[in-house]
């Protein structure tokens, strides 16, 4: 049994077959799926969801991609959704000067009122950074000890890593690390700790071996747990079961199981 930390089931690409693709989540031992909203529709999305399925809890935030089309009301309205039950995370935000897809001032912004909203209301974040690991770093530094969280799909180096596990974060693992030429990011994840260690799909990115280039879903997260416990030497479902313990602890997934 594991935990999928981070999927993006509201996403259209689910909208045809959701309900096989949460089935098959649960035929293959997850116990939860945190499904991730990227704009404040999806967010709606994402919480409505988390209502209609046991397995499913929602994150609610606005991705860097799509922060410049927001505005002050969106965080209120962010605040309000965060009301609703099985709302467990503030995400996914951040920075992602890899595609520039808003303006880095803007990015800067919103990622920081997200951030305050999520000290506000006490809830963990989910945190995207890609090509923007001083930046986040920084960020993360100012707020020690008022953040919690986990740094999804992680992509910095093994320096970052062990900063951001000496912050207190988790790092999160995703499909990548089963390509043939990951070896920087099996470097990397070969040293988090295993009690800060999370698994994601980013479904319906970021497929895992065999499955690369297909859509992605939650049911394949074992295949990266397969692969992370065969890097590390360890038996997959004691893998699984501490990732599992992990994000039920850092998403406090016990207390917020009805609707
Ligand atoms: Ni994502």
């Amino acid at each position: 049994m594991t935990i999928d930390s981070h999927a993006h089931l509201e996403m259209a690409d689910f909208d045809s077959d959701r309900e096989a693709v949460v089935g098959r989540a649960a035929a293959a031992g997850l116990t939860a799926i945190i499904t991730i909203g990227t704009t404040l529709p999806d967010c709606e999305k994402a919480v409505s969801l988390a209502g209609m399925y046991p397995l499913v809890y929602a994150a609610i935030g606005i991705h860097p991609h799509e922060v410049k089309d927001i505005n002050a009301g969106t965080c209120d309205a962010l605040r309000i959704l965060a009301g609703q039950a099985k709302v467990v995370a503030i995400g996914e935000i951040g920075l992602d000067f890899f595609h520039d897809l808003s303006p880095r001032d803007m990015q800067l912004q919103w990622f920081a009122e997200q951030l305050d909203l999520a000290e506000e209301l006490d809830l963990p974040v989910i945190i995207h950074d890609r090509e923007a690991h001083a930046e986040t770093l920084a960020i993360l530094r100012q707020r020690k000890d008022r953040l919690r969280g986990v740094i999804h799909c992680f992509s910095g180096d093994q320096a970052m890593a062990r900063e951001c596990i000496a912050l207190g974060f988790h790092l999160s693992v995703a499909g990548p690390v089963t390509y043939r030429k990951a070896d920087q990011l099996r470097a990397v994840a070969l040293e988090i700790p295993l009690e800060r260690l999370l698994i994601e799909t980013d479904a319906p990115y970021l497929a895992p071996q065999p499955y690369r280039g297909k859509r992605n879903e939650p049911a394949y997260v074992v295949e990266t747990a397969r692969h992370l416990a065969e890097i590390r030497g360890m038996a997959a479902g004691e893998l699984e079961r501490a990732t599992e313990e992990n994000a039920r602890r850092l998403f406090a997934l016990d207390g917020k199981k009805s609707a």
